[in-house]
């Protein structure tokens, strides 16, 4: 008996690293012969029970079947894999696929807010403004101190404000990026950086924790509000594709001085207010004013020599407004967003 189980065990053996150098079927059907075969190894153990003794014969059916089972697994699982080795590599040679063949369906398509990011940038480029790009994670610096904003300021409170555990947080506006912007060009300079911003805030038709914003900065000498008002409606109604009137609410932001929002005339209204506007006649689509001068000093910019604005459109608030968009949650929803495939 201590010999059949040797025996067994030395076949398994032979099986194995027969097995572990067989890399195509071929082969392995020639291991299968070799061991289940008429005359195979496995077949000839188990069937040389003819030859021993009846008081073994339980023992070494068991023994045997075993090592047969093992073997058969052992041998199957080795099948699966060169099988599946085959199907891949006969469907990359098939020629079922030509893979040069142009696609007949049009995959893919722009998202709204970043069609209209894309024109609002065209306007801003063909007015000298420069293309940048802010952080989405920031310095509690660079989006709150150097913009005036006070460590008790509201906007900095928790339920506001996502926080890292490095102190460090995702942007609230894509005012974060002023600093930078000055630092980096100095005076005189007029960039825009279109980005996203984060705020916790409950989501509904109207709200999300993330939208998308346009920020503008135009420093030199001799800027007035007269020229952020001129500018204002030259930027909109560029955008909207004819004369808009734009008008500018007085308002509070910390780091401009004064501040305003901008109110666009309410495009869709007829000769009978909508509900767009909720029937105000007026859109806010903008914060804006003129930069405060100790945000240009914390920026290095002299702030006697020269002065400058800056604005913060709604981007994501533009392209709903622009499709009307009714619930702001549809911008994450594939299907709806099919509608917007490429041309
Ligand atoms: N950062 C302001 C906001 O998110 C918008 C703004 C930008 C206002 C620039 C004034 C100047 O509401």
């Amino acid at each position: 008996m201590e010999n059949i189980e040797s025996k067994c065990g030395k076949i398994k053996e032979e099986l194995e690293t027969r097995l572990a150098n067989v890399s195509d079927l071929k082969t392995l059907e020639e291991v299968r012969i070799e061991f289940f075969g008429k005359s195979g190894k496995i077949t000839l153990l188990v069937g040389d029970i003819r030859n021993v003794p009846n008081e073994q014969k339980k023992k070494y059916g068991e023994l045997t079947n075993a090592t047969k089972e093992y073997a058969i697994a052992y041998f199957d699982d080795k099948k699966a894999v060169l099988d599946h080795l085959a199907l891949v590599a006969e469907q990359q040679n098939s020629t079922a696929y030509d893979m040069s063949v142009p696609s007949k369906k049009k995959v893919g398509s722009l998202h709204p807010v970043t069609i209209v990011a894309n024109e609002f940038s065209e306007i801003f480029k063909s007015m000298g403004f420069i293309v940048e790009q802010g952080n989405e994670i920031e310095t509690e610096y660079n989006n709150f101190e150097a913009l005036r904003i006070g460590k008790d300021h509201p906007a900095r409170d928790m339920q506001d404000t996502f926080y890292l555990e490095d102190g460090r947080v995702l942007v609230t506006h894509t005012s974060s990026a002023q600093n930078r912007i000055y630092k980096q060009y100095g005076a005189p300079v007029r960039a825009i950086f279109p980005g996203r911003s984060y705020r916790n805030e409950d989501v509904d038709a109207t709200h999300d924790v993330s939208f998308f914003q346009l920020e503008g900065i135009l420093v030199d000498e001799n800027i007035t509000v007269a020229n952020l008002l001129y500018f204002m409606k030259s930027v909109f109604s560029k955008a909207f594709g004819r004369e808009i009137e734009v008008r500018l609410r007085p308002y509070f932001f910390p780091f401009t001085e004064p501040s305003f929002e901008v109110d666009v005339k309410c495009i869709y209204c007829g000769d009978t207010p909508c509900k767009v506007c909720k029937e105000t006649t007026w859109i806010e689509l903008a914060g804006c004013g003129m930069i405060h001068p100790e945000v240009l000093e914390m920026g290095g910019i002299d702030s006697k020599k020269y002065r400058g604005f800056a604005f913060g459109m709604g981007l994501t608030r533009f392209a709903t407004l622009k499709y009307g968009i009714k619930d702001i949650r549809e911008l994450h929803n594939l299907n709806f967003l099919k509608q917007f495939g490429l041309k």
